[in-house]
């Protein structure tokens, strides 16, 4: 789909985290992602060896990256490198996570009691400090700003970012028969300190329920233990690559 070819050689590992491989290349504003074949959730304290999930991942994040691209998003995503290999620009993340919620799901539905896939307006937004040690606790926007986790004008702009990620992606996943019930995206600044998508984009971090059947296609089967998740993630890598093309 037209994305810049690069030559660019892979370097050392940088870090290992629960789904990924970071390593470095020979360009030190460029990152060289690998997926890994591994399903966590409870923040690690459930881990599987799934085969092929690596794969689904990258090739759905890539398309969802793609698509927001060319929607004028500012991406870390550059180009696919192999099957679950990817070269993303080099960011300073912030360590901030940031929910959107269309519907009651998970956290949502049981920390405030309300039914399951309840439409909520408007959209929640919702933010968390990223660390595993602290166990991502909930932030609001004055925690951000004593913490010093964001300015304001950064955080102005993920909201407006997130938000506009929320209806692209709402209706991409429309038009293939998809629910979007909820989602996290992580932001981090590139070399010239400009704001930018980072991290994944697929059914790890977004819950996706099938309009026709009311499945899950997300990572809740395997939170939930109610299936093979590569069932789901193959099934919304089908449609959108039926629909955006290869
Ligand atoms: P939650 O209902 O468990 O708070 O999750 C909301 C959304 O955020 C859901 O789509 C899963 C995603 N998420 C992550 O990607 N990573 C996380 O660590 C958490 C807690 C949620």
């Amino acid at each position: 789909m037209g994305d810049k070819v690069m030559t660019i050689v892979q370097g050392a590992l940088l870090t290992t985290g629960k789904a990924k491989a970071v390593y470095a290349t020979d360009d030190p504003n460029v990152l060289w992602l690998h997926s890994l074949n591994q399903a966590t959730a409870l923040n690690g304290k459930q881990k599987a060896e799934i085969s092929d999930k690596g794969r689904l991942t990258t090739q759905i994040s890539q398309q969802l990256f793609r698509f927001l691209k060319a929607q004028g998003i500012v991406t870390h995503f550059q180009q696919a490198v192999g099957e679950r290999d990817v070269l993303v620009t080099a960011l300073d993340m912030l360590p901030i996570e940031v929910v959107i919620r269309n519907y009651a799901a998970g956290h949502f539905a049981t920390r405030y009691a309300v039914p399951m896939l309840t439409p909520l307006s408007p959209t929640v937004q919702e933010y968390y400090f990223k660390n595993d040690a602290l166990d991502d606790p909930p932030l609001n926007q004055s925690q951000i700003f004593a913490l010093d986790l964001a300015t304001p004008s950064q955080l102005t702009q993920i909201e407006a970012v997130a938000q506009t990620v929320n209806r692209q992606l709402g209706q991409l996943f429309e038009a293939v028969g998809i629910t979007l019930i909820d989602f996290k995206l992580e932001f981090g600044l590139d070399a010239t300190g400009a704001l930018t998508l980072g991290d994944e984009l697929s059914p790890d971090n977004m819950r996706l329920i099938d309009q026709a059947t009311g499945q899950s296609l997300d990572k809740d089967v395997f939170r939930q233990g109610t299936g093979d998740l590569r069932d789901g993630y193959t099934t919304v890598l089908h449609r959108l690559t039926t629909y955006l093309g290869e």
